[in-house]
């Protein structure tokens, strides 16, 4: 069965928006961004412990918005890449997670 995320329409600039991949053994947490007009999706695992990057309900960008900042020791990550730029982890990358757009809605690629 198709994952939804959301619809495309409830989306702003630097939206976020959490939901939770379900595989038949496994469910992870992720988010969706949508950052100039495309959007993007994570596993919400940092690379440095595995920890949610937010520290609050769909929180995901730096004060400045450019970056996704993670909330225990601040890595941030390039949206469009997910590549870590600054921090613990650097040189890494958060996991991307495929996603389709169908008929004004996301959902998660199978
Ligand atoms: S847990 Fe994310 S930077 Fe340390």
């Amino acid at each position: 069965m198709k994952q939804k995320i959301c619809d495309t329409d409830s989306l702003d600039e630097l939206s976020c928006r959490e939901f939770t991949v379900q595989s038949a053994a496994t469910e992870k947490d992720a988010f969706l961004i949508y950052v100039n007009q495309q959007c993007y999706a994570y596993e919400n695992s940092c690379p440095h412990t595995g920890v949610n990057l937010n520290w609050q309900k769909e929180q995901f960008f730096s004060l400045d918005g450019l970056f996704l900042q993670c909330s225990l020791h601040g890595a941030l990550f390039e949206p469009e890449t997910g590549f870590c730029v600054r921090g613990p982890c650097q040189g890494q990358r958060l996991k991307s997670i495929n996603i389709i757009n169908e008929d004004g809605a996301l959902y998660v690629a199978e």
